[in-house]
């Protein structure tokens, strides 16, 4: 796989030239897993309509979906090597580069609602986190928000007891990890795109996920059950490749920014939205029962999961989780 990424990289140098090149446009590729029709795909949309539209046509950007050009690993490494320019990959997608500051997003019930995210990632937190991302030839250029997970398997899902022995689904987050051993559970690092076939073939019981990403991968067809928890939370860091970011002429460099808040502001605002029809369009296919759990039942499961937060304070940093619980407001719930 690295051969091709890096053939890939060469054909793309070649091809673009560098931005003196005036006549041929400046292309972004811009791959990304999830569907065009959910709050990431639609975002990166609006991105390429307004980088395209600021930049008079100087900038073609072109929106690869669905893991059509990389999966999950391959897509950072791709990026790294130049051989894509931009991407959004989750907060959980950091750690195997050596980042394993965002995977704070991860820590369960740490964010009450999105308007409190938002405190962390306009304020000096995030703008620091995004900096950890130069030493690793990457730009941070955004935050952009899916929304809260949810639990979902073959077995119904209400007491902390019930993810004992099953097996589930994770991004390759440590602190997901940590999560489902918490519960019992055997958690198993899997690439989004394989998601499906897993749980349709058994070799995973489920899978946490917002309620857009499990419509879209039609993953609601091979789950019995789907519990709504919103114990965690799915958000990106749109990421640029450093060098093609900063060889990038000042004014597109500026009218490619200009995009960009406008694209984060757009999707941003849709995404609570775009959850919840998902969340209507599985209750109206009748293949998935939806549990909704009592109050008691949530601070079962939350309770349960308090202990994560200890366990991965040496990976995470204790400094890090205090600063981020402080931003939330949410120190003296754990
Ligand atoms: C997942 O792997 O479950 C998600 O991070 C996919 C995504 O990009 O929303």
């Amino acid at each position: 796989m690295r051969n091709l990424i890096l053939a890939a990289a060469s054909v793309a140098a070649l091809v673009l030239g560098g931005p003196a090149e005036a006549q041929s446009p400046i292309v972004i590729k811009f791959s990304h897993v999830v569907a065009a029709d959910t709050p990431k795909g639609k975002a990166a949309e609006k991105f390429k309509e307004l980088a395209e539209k600021y930049t008079n046509g100087k900038v073609k950007v072109e929106v690869y979906p669905n893991s059509t050009l990389y999966k999950d690993k391959e897509e950072l490494e791709a990026l790294q090597l130049g051989a894509v320019q931009m991407l959004a990959p989750s907060n959980s997608k950091f750690g195997p580069i050596g980042i394993k500051e965002f995977e704070v997003f991860d820590l369960p019930y740490i964010l009450p609602d999105l308007k409190t995210l938002r405190k962390v990632t306009d304020g000096p937190l995030g703008a620091r986190l995004l900096t950890l991302l130069d030493k690793k030839g990457m730009t941070g250029l955004a935050y952009w928000d899916n929304g809260f997970k949810e639990m979902s398997a073959n077995k119904k899902l209400i007491a902390p007891a019930d993810y004992k022995g099953l097996k589930f689904r994770i991004q390759s987050s440590k602190v997901l990890e940590a999560q489902f051993r918490t519960l019992g559970a055997i958690p198993q690092v899997m690439a989004f795109s394989d998601v499906y076939q897993a749980l349709q073939t058994g070799v995973v019981d489920g899978q946490e996920n917002t309620w857009s990403n499990m419509y879209t991968q039609k993953m609601h067809e091979v789950q019995k059950y789907a519990t709504i928890t919103n114990h965690g939370y799915i958000g990106y860091v749109v990421v640029v490749n450093k060098k093609f970011w900063d060889g990038l002429p000042g004014d597109i460099r500026e009218e490619c920014t200009k995009a960009m808040k406008e694209a984060t502001e757009f999707g941003n605002s849709q995404s609570a939205k775009e959850n919840e029809e998902a969340l209507e369009e599985i209750k109206k296919s009748g293949k998935t029962e939806i549990i909704t759990l009592t109050p008691e039942q949530n601070e079962a499961m939350r309770q349960a999961l308090m202990p994560v937060y200890k366990e991965v304070a040496n990976r995470v940093g204790q400094p890090l989780i205090d600063e981020f619980m402080k931003e939330t407001g949410r120190s003296a719930m754990h």
